[in-house]
């Protein structure tokens, strides 16, 4: 069983999992929330519940594969921020649900998890995907000080109807 809470200036980062249901349905079953991403959106609650629900059984673990945290804000649950693990490299994930979009808070969430990981458990490479016309999502990365190192075609956003162009940032952290 593994659990982390990270807190910032404004937030709290804890275990995502399906305690949080109602709010990750609310952004993760709505197109405009969600249009630029591969696995989302979600068709119906069940799907989300799903998801969830191997969330929960990750956390179990003495060592994830990967980490969802729920971003709260006041103690109400905003988003959520993610890293996934692979040969020591971190990929990082963010969404927050858009009536909090503009605020700093996808910032503040990913700044901490790279700090978390980095300081804990000396994680140095981070990496991150995005649709070229995500501008708010690589603006993220870029304001991490993450790096542009690659474009390809062939990303499929689940809602779209034909695939479109991707980024990858990267970001290696000096020891
Ligand atoms: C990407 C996302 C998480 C950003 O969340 P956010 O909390 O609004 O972002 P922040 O407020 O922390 O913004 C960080 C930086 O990006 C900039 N930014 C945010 N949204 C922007 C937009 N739409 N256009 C241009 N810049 C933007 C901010 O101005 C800020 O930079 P600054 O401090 O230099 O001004 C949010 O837009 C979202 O949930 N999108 C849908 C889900 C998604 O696409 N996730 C990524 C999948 S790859």
């Amino acid at each position: 069983m593994t659990r982390i809470i990270i807190s910032t200036k404004r937030l709290e980062l804890k275990p995502l999992g399906i305690k949080y249901l109602q709010t990750v349905n609310e952004y993760a079953a709505y197109y405009e929330n969600t249009k630029y991403m591969c696995y989302l959106p979600n068709d119906n609650i069940d799907e989300t519940a799903s998801f969830l629900s191997k969330v929960d059984l990750e956390w179990k673990k003495e060592k994830p594969d990967y980490y969802e945290f729920a971003i709260l804000y006041s103690n109400k649950h905003i988003g959520a921020v993610s890293a996934y693990f692979e040969k020591g490299t971190g990929e990082l994930g963010w969404i927050v649900n858009k009536k909090y979009w503009g605020n700093g808070f996808a910032y503040e969430a990913a700044e901490a998890l790279v700090k978390y990981f980095y300081n804990n458990v000396g994680t140095s490479r981070f990496i991150a995907h995005c649709d070229t016309q995500n501008v708010a999502s690589y603006k993220v990365m870029e304001k991490l000080g993450m790096v542009r190192i690659g474009e390809r075609v062939g990303r499929r956003n689940r809602s779209a109807t034909q695939t479109t162009f991707e980024y990858e940032y990267e970001l290696i952290i000096e020891k």
